[in-house]
């Protein structure tokens, strides 16, 4: 008689287990989120075959990121390789060391020693960055810059508080500034809520990133898409054969189909001798 009761007091027990589990990850997600103040990244979908983008990726990389950071763990005449751009148009337009091989590494021209007391820490490499933060992260932490008198250069990032990088991209994106807005109170079942004449209450919420029309030389969706062109760079320096292996994933998937049909109609014909 007591057995199925023990089992279904140790069921539930899971069971609870498993709903606290599940509601306590929700919380800690809701809170801070991966991009910190800013809450969930943006998404970014990187494509490693729009070689124009690449392309542009990597002339504003070159142009304003590589004074700080290296990738140390590419090499010139790969890259330009990689994203169609003839050597020697990549040489005298993207390389500014005279001294630069085409076979060497991307190595960076900063003294690792004397940027760390710059900046108070030294501007890291960023061959793997969208890997080890992911790109994401990246993509949002490029857009996430806001006006911050208390910060040293000015600025402060919600994605990377306190940052140590100063805002490198401001003339072209203009200063953007933290801002409040007024917002729609929500009810219970999600709609608005309205008062007795019928008007939405809405609520002052702050923390939201503007930035001045006509401020910077670029208009936000320009700069949405340059950001999204260095990410997509950085996704690529990354893992440089990332476009050939998912190319090449297709192309196993598509043999294994084939196999395997042609092998159960192998089986198939086998069985009708044994029957
Ligand atoms: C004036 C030097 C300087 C320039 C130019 C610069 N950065 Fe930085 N960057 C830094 C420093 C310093 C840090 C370290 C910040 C910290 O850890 O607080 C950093 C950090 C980063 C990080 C975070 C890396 C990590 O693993 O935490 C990314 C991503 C990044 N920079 C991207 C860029 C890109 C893209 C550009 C060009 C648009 C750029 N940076 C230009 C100095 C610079």
């Amino acid at each position: 008689m007591n057995t199925p009761n023990l089992l279904s007091l140790n069921l539930l027990k899971i069971l609870s287990l498993f709903v606290l589990v599940l509601f306590t990850g929700s919380i800690s997600a809701a809170e801070g989120g991966p991009c910190k103040d800013y809450g969930d990244c943006d998404d970014f979908n990187y494509s490693l075959n729009d070689t124009e983008s690449l392309q542009r990726g990597a002339a504003v990389f070159l142009n304003y990121c590589y004074g700080c950071h290296s990738l140390q763990y590419s090499r010139w005449n790969r890259v330009a390789k990689d994203l169609n751009i003839p050597e020697e148009l990549f040489a005298e337009n993207l390389i500014f060391d005279s001294s630069v091989r085409p076979g060497d590494l991307m190595k960076g021209s900063m003294d690792k020693k004397a940027s760390s007391e710059w900046f108070g820490v030294a501007p890291p490499d960023l061959t793997l960055v969208t890997r080890s933060k992911g790109d994401d992260w990246v993509y949002t932490y490029l857009r996430a810059y806001y006006e911050d008198s208390s910060k040293q250069y000015g600025v402060n990032n919600l994605v990377y508080p306190g940052t140590a990088m100063p805002n490198v991209l401001a003339g072209l994106q203009g200063n953007q500034k933290l801002v409040c807005k007024n917002t729609p109170v929500l009810g219970k079942n999600g709609g608005e809520k309205r008062n007795e004449n019928g008007d939405t209450i809405t609520k002052e919420k702050c923390g939201y990133l503007k930035v001045a029309d006509g401020e910077g030389s670029l208009s936000q969706t320009e700069f949405d898409s340059l950001i999204y062109d260095i990410t997509n760079f950085l996704v690529y320096v990354g893992e440089p054969a990332k476009a050939e292996r998912e190319r090449i994933g297709w192309y196993v998937i598509f043999f294994f189909v084939i196999f395997t049909t042609l092998a159960s109609l192998l089986y198939r014909e086998y069985q009708k001798d044994y029957h």
